[in-house]
């Protein structure tokens, strides 16, 4: 093979790898469309997963950081004006402060669908159900 003709091939494997680091991209995420009209909320099936599974709040909320995100604890722990705003869903604490659009809480965010689910089930009324 002739020195050209390796360069040239070089370049091209170089070339292909360089074009598919750029076709390497993130997916978005698909939200669930939530009507909250429609669609029941359930505190114990939709809610509570998201704050246990994986430990994915409890493993700081665990009692030793406010609020308390134990099953056994958590909607005793949120059920104040403190965590959750009925008037105005959006400025729950519990909604807001996690938020993947939020500079705070660094520590954790919810993905974009564990906030819609959020919102919804304090637009249903925020129930131990
Ligand atoms: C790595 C530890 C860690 C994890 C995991 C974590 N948090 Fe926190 N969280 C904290 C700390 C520390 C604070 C207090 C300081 C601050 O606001 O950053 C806090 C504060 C909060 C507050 C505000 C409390 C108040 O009374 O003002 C809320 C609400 C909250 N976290 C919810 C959550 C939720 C929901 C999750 C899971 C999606 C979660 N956190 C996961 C560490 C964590």
């Amino acid at each position: 093979m002739k020195i050209q003709t390796k360069i040239l091939l070089l370049v091209v494997v170089a070339v292909f790898f360089a074009v598919g680091c750029k076709y390497d991209w993130v997916i978005p995420e698909e939200v669930p469309d939530i009507d909250p009209n429609e669609d029941v909320i359930k505190f114990s099936e939709h809610i509570l997963p998201i704050f246990t599974d994986n430990n994915n709040c409890t493993a700081c909320h665990d009692g030793g950081q406010i609020p308390d995100l134990r099953t056994d604890k958590a909607y005793n722990s949120l059920n104040s004006a403190r965590y959750i705003n009925k008037t105005s869903p959006e400025e729950s604490r519990i909604y807001s402060v996690p938020h993947p659009d939020t500079d705070g809480h660094s520590q954790k965010k919810y993905s974009a669908t564990q906030a819609a689910y959020i919102k919804a089930w304090i637009q249903q009324g925020a129930e131990n159900n």
